[in-house]
């Protein structure tokens, strides 16, 4: 009881040639994607890469794609399936593969350190800071994010377009300059004029895709990046409009 055979359609490869490989695995009641992902490396497929460590939905590593959309591995329950349905799971198809379902997801870290980092204003010494709770509370959802890297991976600006990689940072990133731009003490400048010349907030035609798969439900497109498109566009047009917020903010 509550155990069952289920078919299995697994990448297998690396970043020159791969194929589908099918198996059919037991499952049993109560289980995820990746415990059948590791009982395949325990029993037909040794040899089968995947990246995972927390099992927990915590960790942001176990990433790939099942039947074509983007999911964590560990959070992805069996009973979501039928029992004779085929579950096919892929690596991220945004990144560059390099074994099995392990891709190479350096592109995020480059766009990371393309982010100028907070910036205090000049005098103000660590413990000095005082910020009201609102101001906290603005941009406590932007730092759930486990950096699974769903969202960029699903962004259609990237997904099918190489060559936007170079000047766009992705919802997760964007997001990021986002959070920098609503905190109160940062004195870097016009983030939100940054992102938009800068890390490509003006490639975001605002679908929501990103939004859409986070593990964490963050709404990064409603409450992180619109904001800061709208702000952008203001501050295009009138400076003093952002000068303005920064000082009534403090
Ligand atoms: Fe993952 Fe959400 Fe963070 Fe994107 S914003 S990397 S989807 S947790
Ligand atoms: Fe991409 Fe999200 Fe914008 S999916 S287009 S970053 S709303
Ligand atoms: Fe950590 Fe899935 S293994 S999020």
């Amino acid at each position: 009881k509550g155990t069952h055979l289920q078919h299995f359609r697994v990448w297998r490869g690396d970043d020159t040639k791969g194929e589908l490989v099918d198996y059919p695995v037991e499952v049993n009641e109560g289980e995820v994607v990746l415990d059948i992902i590791h009982r395949l490396q325990a029993t037909e497929a040794n040899d089968l890469a995947v990246r995972w460590n927390c099992k927990a939905g915590k960790c942001g590593s176990c990433s790939a794609e099942i039947n074509g959309r983007p999911r964590l591995l560990c959070m992805t329950r069996m009973n979501t399936f039928a029992v004779d349905e085929v579950v096919t799971v892929t690596p991220l198809r945004t990144f560059p593969v390099i074994r099995d379902l392990v891709t190479d997801v350096s592109f995020n870290y480059t766009k990371a350190r393309e982010i100028p980092s907070f910036t205090p204003p000049e005098g103000l010494e660590p413990g000095e800071y005082r910020m009201q709770q609102i101001d906290v509370e603005r941009s406590q959802e932007f730092r759930k994010c486990i950096e699974c890297y769903l969202c960029q991976n699903t962004c259609h600006v990237v997904r099918d377009h190489e060559e936007n990689k170079e000047a766009f940072a992705g919802p997760r990133y964007l997001m990021r300059v986002a959070e920098l731009d609503m905190h109160p003490l940062d004195a870097h400048g016009n983030r939100a004029a940054e992102a938009q010349e800068e890390h490509g907030l003006g490639f975001c035609n605002i679908t929501k895709c990103c939004t859409e798969v986070c593990p964490e439900h963050i709404k990064i497109t409603d409450n992180a990046l619109i904001p800061m498109k709208e702000r952008a566009v203001d501050r295009k047009y009138d400076p003093l409009v952002w000068l303005g917020d920064k000082i009534f903010r403090r």
